[in-house]
């Protein structure tokens, strides 16, 4: 009798570290020996606010080039806050203020000579819901940047959309009605489109906002597959509530919790070994 409910005990205590080996890392960081990438953006002493409404304590990370990096953690943690710091988008709401830097490539974000407008075409952004504009076409989406900043020339138009598309993985699929307009393509569609949209722009590092939560699996392996080909050229850092889509995309996990980063490692750790309980609890779905 008594061993019987010790056997169901056991049965019953799972696993922690079982538990997360369930999630499979496509693309570690490379191996020991690899040339590690420089930093491209470091994130010193970050504090947000929204009013009196502390989002962010004291945030610090290196984000490197030519990596993924994901960010995980429960609703209302502070990710969206975080990457929209990133390319100075938290300034633009009227309560908030941070305090603490960000470099780009060892210069402050801040800095009274960096242009906001210049950080955000050096750093984009992709948001969860897709937003080309509706009424454009597929063409006129593509190179609104460029327009916007004075580019008229129809043959170096011309190339900007074909070479963005490709870069997106939309290229096959529109080539033939460039002209129709952005509203009438599937949201997986319309999603790459607003990658292209970036892409277009002589983008070095590419923010994406749950950027798949939107999307049917199909639509959502397109752009997994997509940020893997990006990483070639592009620093990317993804916020995604899919543990397993930071586990296949990401090179680097970051683990946040009530505005505090709790976890910063590769993702091969974050999901098999973690540092920090927290991190375990919330990948084995304890809460959040
Ligand atoms: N515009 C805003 N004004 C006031 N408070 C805000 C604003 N945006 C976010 N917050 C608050 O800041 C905190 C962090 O929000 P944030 O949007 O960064 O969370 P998140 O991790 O992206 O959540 P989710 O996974 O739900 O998108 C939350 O408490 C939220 O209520
Ligand atoms: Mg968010």
């Amino acid at each position: 009798m008594e061993e019987l409910a010790q056997k169901q005990a056991k049965e019953k205590k799972v696993s922690p570290k079982s538990e997360t080996r369930k999630i499979e890392v496509s693309h570690p960081v490379e191996g020991a020996g690899a040339p590690t990438h420089p930093v491209k953006i470091k994130v010193e002493h970050l504090n947000g606010w929204f009013g009196e409404k502390q989002a962010l304590f004291d945030i610090n990370m290196d984000v490197l080039e030519k990596e993924v990096t994901a960010i995980i953690g429960p609703s209302g943690c502070g990710k969206s806050t975080l990457i929209r710091c990133f390319n100075r988008m938290h300034e633009t709401v009227p309560s908030a203020r941070h305090t603490g830097d960000i470099l780009l490539e060892k210069k402050s974000i801040f800095a009274a000579n960096m242009d906001p407008v210049e950080v955000r075409r050096r750093i984009g952004m992709v948001f969860q819901k897709p937003t080309p504009f509706p009424t454009l076409s597929l063409y006129d989406n593509v190179v609104v940047g460029l327009r916007l900043n004075g580019v008229r020339d129809k043959k170096r138009l011309d190339e900007v959309v074909e070479s963005s598309l490709k870069k997106a993985a939309l290229w096959e699929e529109v080539k033939d009605s460039l002209h129709r307009p952005g509203a009438a393509l599937s949201g997986g569609q319309q999603q790459r489109l607003c990658i292209a949209r970036a892409l277009a722009i002589d983008l070095e590092v590419l923010l994406m906002d749950e950027p798949c939560s939107a999307l049917d699996p199909i639509s959502t392996s397109k752009i997994e597959e997509l940020i893997h080909e990006l990483r070639q050229n592009y620093t990317i850092i993804i916020v995604t509530h899919n543990m397993q889509q930071a586990a296949r995309v990401s090179q680097k996990t970051a683990f946040m919790l009530n505005g505090k980063l709790i976890e910063f490692n590769p993702t091969e750790k974050v999901f098999t070994n973690p540092d920090n309980k927290l991190t375990e609890d919330y990948i084995t779905g304890r809460f959040g």
